[in-house]
């Protein structure tokens, strides 16, 4: 991994920011993919004294607009001549419905659409760099996702929005993993386990308080990982890919979840909305 360049998204904070700080010890060539330049650079210097590399670099983006995401990744194609690992970790949950200057609900946008678009913008550079692996961070929270309420159409309510998110990074995976067989490019998705992370910071009333009872049970981002790390750099994991890994072993995601018609589906909707063919 010495000197390797390795793009980890939402790497200011939670499972990211200890991947970044894996990653970085391993002195690989780093690129935090943040929305908080701030935020980032107080991360930075944290990996950076933990690490002892300073071979690490902020590229501020927003994977909720498509504007932004387009800008940053024209970014780091002009700065970076290769890209051996794309990690697409970040991952956010909003109680209100919130739709983007771009007319998309603001969690399948980030937590998706962001990441769809980042992974294909680089993707021929993944695949001149080849081997080369891309890990989507998805959950086990993952449900069918209904179509027609993707953007909250008929109610919205924030685990959904979350949970089709989620569903939505396990059925590219698959996709994209089609896509990429002939090549040297891996694609596999994760469940980083239940963590103890600011991403159920805006939960709120009953669920907030389960949260908190729960709170001891949940594993530590050091220990999420932990978990995750050999799918970026082991041998064993060079030539698996279209696999979802819970707790380190291939699962099957959710019954319905994943079907050659809402793969299509997502397909065509994701291509429609960012104009990028897979
Ligand atoms: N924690 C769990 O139990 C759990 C369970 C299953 C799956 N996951 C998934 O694990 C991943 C990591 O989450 P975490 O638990 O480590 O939470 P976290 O500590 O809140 O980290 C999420 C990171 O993603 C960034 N982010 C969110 N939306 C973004 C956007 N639109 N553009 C750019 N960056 C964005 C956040 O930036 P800010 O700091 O600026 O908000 C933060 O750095 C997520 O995909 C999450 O869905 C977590």
């Amino acid at each position: 991994m010495i000197g390797r360049t390795v793009i980890i998204t939402g790497a200011s904070s939670g499972v990211g920011k200890a991947l970044a700080e894996r990653v970085a010890s391993k002195k690989a060539k780093l690129i935090m993919f943040c929305r908080d330049g701030k935020k980032a650079e107080a991360a930075r210097e944290e990996i950076i004294r933990v690490s002892h590399n300073e071979d690490i670099h902020i590229v501020v983006g927003d994977l909720s607009s498509m504007k932004s995401v387009r800008t940053a990744a024209e970014e780091i194609k002009k700065k970076f001549p290769e890209i051996r690992l794309l990690v697409n970790n970040a991952g956010a949950s909003y109680t209100r419905k919130i739709i983007t200057e771009e007319g998309l609900e603001k969690t399948f946008a980030g937590n998706y659409i962001g990441h769809y678009m980042l992974t294909l913008l680089l993707l021929d550079l993944m695949a001149e760099s080849e081997p080369a692996r891309i890990i989507n961070v998805a959950s086990q929270a993952h449900m069918k996702i209904d179509f027609e309420n993707l953007n909250g159409e008929k109610r919205y309510k924030m685990f959904d929005a979350y949970r089709y998110s989620k569903a939505a990074n396990i059925l590219f995976t698959l996709n994209l993993a089609e896509r990429m067989k002939s090549t040297q490019v891996t694609v596999n998705a994760v469940h980083p386990g239940v963590v103890k992370t600011a991403v159920y910071r805006d939960i709120g009333g009953f669920q907030n308080l389960a949260i908190k009872m729960m709170w001891l049970f949940f594993i530590t981002p050091e220990k999420s990982a932990d978990m995750i790390m050999p799918m970026l750099i082991s041998d064993s994991f060079r030539n698996i890919s279209g696999k979802y890994f819970v707790k380190g072993k291939a699962a099957i995601p959710k019954p319905g979840t994943d079907n050659e018609t809402d793969r299509e589906k997502l397909r065509r909707l994701s291509e429609k909305l960012t104009g990028l063919k897979l």
